[in-house]
């Protein structure tokens, strides 16, 4: 059962204070539950060698046993020692994108419970590239397992404050170091198929990745018109998700969307609308009815802002969020995967 628990928050600055990383990694080594910053989004962490520990972090977030959770360490060398096979690719990987976004899917050691990978033979490792990370797992001196630090099925936490709004009173330590950089989580890349496979699209592109370890395999729900997919949102499974109903629309279907967005003014529900500077969405509406954020067009830029405006606008009470749906191609894969989920109705 859920027990309350008072979330005590401490600010760092970078480098961080010693003594607040030392609490933090004593909290930790006693089985307490640390959210921390990491260069994707915030983490909802736990010692990944305790198993009662690691199974308080499904019961904070609300979070289904058979998801499993990621495991970060400081280095690559600690990810080799909670693994029975180290295979080249993975070297190869480790060696170019950690610190960093890249998540290895690896066979587990025995010395890693069935908690943190629900049940699965495989476990999920990286190092993040993040100064405050990195100082906590030094610190610890053990693995930490973490998730996203927000309830399950809702948007990642890139500012304090979204983590609080999820997990206040259900954690005990939050280190608030402002925004998290990256903004969208780590790409997973599952080593244990030939050829690999990307179980999750992130901030490492598959570009990136098949210019280091030559031909991967694509997300399986992951189709180069991201358009075709978010027709049929109907067969993904809602994740990511904000409480107001997420539409995306194209500049193809401009008259199209015009009459849509007239059909939900008409009907007073109130529109969010993440805008791009190319849009051909037109509102003949009081513009002071829509809540308007202007997003970059710049995938990595649009990437570190778009968890932050999907909280925004599901803070401020929005029926629907409108969504310019950006550009195709390598760069704006995770976007799309993200946007798609969102928009998912299951
Ligand atoms: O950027 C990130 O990856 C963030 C930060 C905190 O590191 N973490 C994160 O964790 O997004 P989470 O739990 O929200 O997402 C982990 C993803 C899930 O899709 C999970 O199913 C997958 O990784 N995963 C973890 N371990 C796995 C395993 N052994 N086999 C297959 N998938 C795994
Ligand atoms: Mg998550």
């Amino acid at each position: 059962m859920f027990n309350p628990r008072k979330t005590i928050v401490r600010h760092v600055a970078n480098p961080p204070d010693p003594g607040v990383i030392a609490e933090a990694a004593a909290l930790l080594r006693r089985g307490g539950l640390v959210a921390f910053p990491t260069e994707t989004v915030y983490g909802l962490g736990a010692n990944a060698l305790d198993e009662t520990a690691v199974a308080s972090i499904f019961t904070a977030k609300g979070r289904p046993p058979n998801n499993p959770v990621i495991v970060h360490v400081a280095d690559a060398a600690s990810a080799r020692q909670l693994t029975t096979h180290w295979p080249d690719r993975a070297a190869l990987l480790a060696e170019k994108f950690w610190p960093g976004s890249l998540t290895l899917i690896l066979p587990k050691s025995p010395a890693i419970p069935n908690a943190v990978t629900a049940g699965n033979q495989t476990v999920g490792l990286r190092v993040p590239a993040h100064q405050i990370a990195l100082a906590l797992l030094r610190a610890a001196e053990i693995p930490i397992a973490a998730p996203s630090a927000n309830r399950s099925t809702q948007i990642s936490p890139t500012i304090a404050s979204h983590v609080l709004r999820g997990l206040d009173g259900r954690i005990d330590l939050l280190l608030d170091a402002g925004p998290t950089p990256g903004g969208l989580e780590s790409t997973v890349l599952d080593l244990t198929t030939n050829p690999p496979q990307i179980l999750r699209p992130g901030l490492v592109t598959v570009d990136q990745l098949q210019a280091v370890i030559g031909k991967v395999a694509a997300p399986e729900h992951t189709i180069s018109s991201a358009t075709e997919a978010l027709r049929s949102p109907g067969q993904l499974a809602r994740h990511y998700a904000p409480t107001a109903k997420v539409l995306c629309l194209t500049n193809e279907s401009a008259a199209e969307n015009k009459s849509t967005i007239r059909n939900l003014l008409n009907t007073k529900k109130r529109i969010g609308w993440l805008r791009l500077p190319d849009s051909a969405i037109e509102f003949d509406a009081d513009p002071t009815t829509i809540n308007i954020i202007d997003m970059p067009p710049d995938a990595a830029a649009y990437s570190s802002h778009l968890y932050a405006a999907l909280h925004e606008l599901d803070h401020a009470g929005v029926d629907y969020i409108v969504v310019d749906l950006p550009p195709t191609g390598d760069a704006w894969l995770a976007v799309h995967d993200r946007l798609r989920r969102a928009a998912s109705s299951d």
